[in-house]
């Protein structure tokens, strides 16, 4: 199956995909990596892996519609399988989310429903939760609500800061995401009914 990856930042999920897809075995390959920021990490990681990268600046559109055409355009001259947006800051419009339902992929840092939106593990901590994680979904309209492919959870520990906690979810996410990512690449979970369906619902 054919990625294509969104990044804006470190792209640490991105590279965690990237180095599941180099098994001889796994049923996906990334074939670009996209970014909307000139400065991401994760572009520099992409190349050096011999991926092909693509940045779209918002400043150089009058609109964000026309942001997303020209995405739109790029992404379909490469007719991706699966879009698997990684450290994606941006928000898709309907009209791209219609264009690809049940094909794109998001990871957030925490367990949902709970903690949708940003500054997820303060606001964890902050709850006085004792446990955490992340949650690999499938992309629908409203932000971070699709439906669960994987979760992973890890403790909150005493003397937890944003930063410990953040860097212990992503250890777990760098696991989750190539997990969830071959299932929809095999086949075995897919959308139907704004539910994650799995081979054996059938
Ligand atoms: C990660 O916590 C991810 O869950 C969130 O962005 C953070 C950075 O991701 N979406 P990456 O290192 O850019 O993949």
């Amino acid at each position: 199956k054919r990625v294509v990856a969104f990044i804006s930042g470190g792209g640490s999920n991105m590279l965690a995909l990237a180095k599941a897809c180099a098994a001889a075995d796994f049923p996906a390959e990334i074939v670009a990596v996209f970014s909307d920021k000139a400065e991401a990490g994760g572009l520099a990681k992409a190349e050096a892996l011999g991926i092909a990268t693509r940045t779209f600046l918002r400043r150089d559109f009058p609109s964000k519609e026309a942001h997303e055409a020209a995405i739109l355009d790029a992404l379909d001259a490469l007719s991706p399988d699966i879009v698997c947006l990684a450290g994606y800051m941006r928000l898709l419009s309907g009209t791209f989310i219609q264009r690809h339902e049940g094909r794109i992929l998001n990871i957030h840092p925490s367990l949902l429903p709970l903690f949708p939106g940003l500054h997820t593990h303060q606001r964890a901590i902050d709850a006085g939760m004792r446990i955490a994680g992340c949650t690999v979904h499938f992309v629908t309209e409203g932000m971070d609500e699709g439906p669960a492919i994987v979760q992973a959870a890890v403790p909150v520990l005493p003397a937890d800061t944003a930063d410990t906690l953040a860097a212990r979810v992503l250890t777990v996410e760098h696991r989750s995401y190539p997990l969830a990512l071959r299932l929809v690449a095999e086949g075995n979970v897919r959308m139907e009914g704004g539910k994650a369906v799995t081979a054996g619902d059938l």
